[in-house]
């Protein structure tokens, strides 16, 4: 197909550029321009400038600049054609077509946009129909209001073998047979609605067209979802469920999300996270992946924290490697053991499923340490088949710069592992209670003091970041439950240097509380705070039943309790310790590139991540907000 430039200019003419933005952004007259706040940038005041007569858009705050075609590009997230293709169509210009057959493929695709367009308001209609009833109980349930039930065009197909194919028979039975709306038995017997008792999900492409439909039972049953066939508009391998309203979100966030479900995606758009996709039930192709990479450089994929999931993100991980170019990346979230984002988001909300995409591995995190706890390390052939897996890894990448880098990476992380030569002491971590030298003292009355943390090698105060914060939170609702749990963690707790004044206030007082002889009630430490805010604080997190570090709420066993404080307490205190230990050893080694220095510094940074990793954990999987 080749589109002349005198084609062009006339699809351009015969477009209004203000109407076309206008369907997506609000625009407000100007004199003879039209303005807006720009949606390539953010901003309070428009600088954003339509000019319909030079057909131009322009931003006078980021300078984004295009014509109509442009726009559809950069702003919806079209390929060229499509893009062109779409702006014809309002236009009423028929794009020319390369040779007669590929306009009789344009004009049965035709058909088939249609006919998916009519079932997809059947299905809509009898949603809200008599027969939806089940069906609107069922989103009841699953908590989808009206607003995202609309957004994502949910539907229903009756419990019925011919009533699609009566509402549609206009359309011919072939069509709706090509489509994959009607099974065709063959033979004798007679083609029946494909979609039966379910829950009617579209799917659409970027240009935000139904091209197949995802059928969920209502309750439980085999299988679950049915999905369309692949039909001549539907590629299951080459298809993103929600890209057409996730890919111009993620122009606004700079980020694209990737789940494995329909509803994941769903729950996610109605929990404010607009940009995230799905595959189809496969693992994600090659195709998807460039796909994915049109919209941002480094996607984020969700898996669970389980086997399963894991595998599957090792899977994905290893899919990219030949594909891996500069800039183009994945990372990887893990959700907790045996939630997706839908179960996480009901059972924890947004800031929860926030903390699982900050806390994202790189992809090369992500490949190191799945190859370090793949096998065990003890005998010389155990590391060397490490060395050989690493290679392995490396030779996958297609592009020779970002191979060299991996090589060198792992070959890096590899020697600091095995060969490090420790010349300055090697930094250790906290392991237990009573290594700190920071301890409560008591004063000249007799009253005990916080430590005063020596000058100059002050390590940052706890809770700078959201996870950190929130597992101290559970942490102090932990022991406001378990008073008689403050003694044995008070060396530890002492050193911790709290940032929010408040928290800091309640730690203070429980551990003074602690030093009294008599055995410690949440009641007593109470009264021991007195009124005020930090009394009303503590009195939230007793009420909240959500302040908790079990995942069973229900759990009195001192041990448990005990085991699960003492981690949280050591991770938390880790934190600013290993950060500064990094700085220190990332200027030692700066100071001199000796290789002693170099894989102390790495190994502290390994360490580093694997503390990050389990802080994210543990803010997460003990409902800990
Ligand atoms: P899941 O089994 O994880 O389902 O399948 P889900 O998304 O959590 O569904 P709900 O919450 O129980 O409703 C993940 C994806 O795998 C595909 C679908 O695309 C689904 O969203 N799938 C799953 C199928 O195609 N068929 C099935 O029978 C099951
Ligand atoms: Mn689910």
């Amino acid at each position: 197909m080749t589109l002349t430039p005198q084609w062009l200019d006339e699809l351009r003419a015969r477009t209004s550029l203000s109407t076309l933005i206008g369907k997506s952004i609000k625009v407000q007259k100007a004199g003879r321009e039209y303005k807006a706040c720009c949606p390539f940038h953010n901003e309070k005041t428009p600088s954003f400038t339509i000019n319909d007569e030079k057909g131009f858009y322009h931003c006078f705050g980021c300078g984004a600049h295009g014509d109509a075609i442009r726009w559809m590009t950069d702003q919806r997230g079209l390929p060229f054609m499509e893009a062109v293709k779409e702006l014809a169509a309002t236009a009423g210009m028929e794009v020319p077509a390369a040779d007669p057959r590929a306009a009789k493929r344009a004009e049965q695709a035709r058909g088939l946009h249609e006919a998916m367009a009519a079932a997809q308001s059947f299905f809509e209609d009898q949603l809200g129909g008599l027969d939806g009833g089940e069906a609107r109980a069922y989103l009841g349930r699953r908590g989808i209001s009206d607003a995202t039930r609309r957004t994502f065009g949910f539907g229903y197909a009756p419990d019925a073998r011919g009533k699609l194919k009566t509402a549609l028979r206009d359309f011919g039975e072939p069509m709706l047979v090509e489509a994959g709306l009607l099974i065709d038995p063959e033979g004798e017997r007679d083609s029946y609605d494909r979609f039966r008792g379910r829950l009617m999900l579209p799917i659409r492409d970027i240009r935000g067209r139904v091209i197949a439909f995802g059928g969920r039972i209502l309750g439980d049953g085999e299988p679950k979802y049915l999905n369309s066939p692949d039909t001549p508009l539907f590629d299951k391998g080459r298809t993103l469920y929600n890209i057409d309203k996730a890919s111009p979100a993620s122009r606004q966030t700079g980020r694209i999300i990737v789940v494995e479900g329909y509803m994941d995606v769903i729950a996610l758009a109605q929990a404010g996270f607009a940009d995230a996709v799905a595959p189809l039930g496969t693992a994600l192709t090659e195709h998807q992946i460039e796909r994915l990479w049109k919209m941002v450089e480094v996607p984020i994929l969700c898996f669970d924290g389980d086997a399963a999931g894991q595998k599957a993100a090792i899977r994905a991980a290893t899919r990219a490697l030949p594909l891996l170019r500069p800039g183009h990346s994945l990372c990887f979230a893990t959700l907790p053991k045996g939630q997706d984002p839908d179960d996480l988001l009901r059972a924890s909300g947004a800031g929860a499923m926030q903390a699982v995409l900050d806390a994202a591995q790189p992809l090369i995190e992500r490949l190191w340490s799945h190859e370090l706890s793949a096998a065990p390390l003890d005998t010389p052939e155990q590391k060397a088949a490490l060395k050989q897996r690493l290679r392995d890894i490396t030779d996958a990448i297609g592009h020779p710069d970002v191979r060299a880098h991996y090589a060198h990476e792992f070959r890096e992380r590899y020697s600091a592992l095995f060969f490090a030569r420790r010349e300055a002491a090697p930094f250790q971590p906290r392991a237990q209670g009573g290594g700190g030298g920071q301890r409560w003292q008591r004063d000249r009355r007799g009253n005990w003091k916080p430590p005063i943390p020596p000058a100059g090698q002050e390590a940052r105060a706890i809770g700078a970041g959201g996870m950190e914060q929130r597992l101290l939170r559970a942490v102090l609702a932990a022991l406001l439950r378990h008073p008689e749990q403050i003694a044995p963690h008070r060396e530890m707790l002492s050193g911790l240097h709290i940032a929010d004044p408040l928290l800091g206030q309640l730690m203070d007082a429980m551990i003074r509380c602690s030093f009294r002889k008599e055995t410690v009630e949440t009641q007593a430490l109470l009264t021991i705070l007195g009124q005020g805010e930090v009394y009303n604080m503590a009195k939230g997190m007793l009420r909240a039943d959500t302040f908790t570090l079990t995942p069973n709420r229900m759990t009195t066993d001192p041990d448990r309790v005990a085991r699960d404080l003492e981690e949280a307490v050591r991770v938390i205190a880790q934190g600013p310790e290993l950060e500064a230990a990094l700085v220190e050893a990332t200027r030692r080694f700066e100071s001199d590139f000796s290789e002693a220095n170099f894989a102390e510094q790495q190994r502290i940074r390994a360490l580093k991540a694997e503390h990050d990793r389990r802080l994210a954990e543990l803010a997460q999987s003990e409902d800990s907000i």
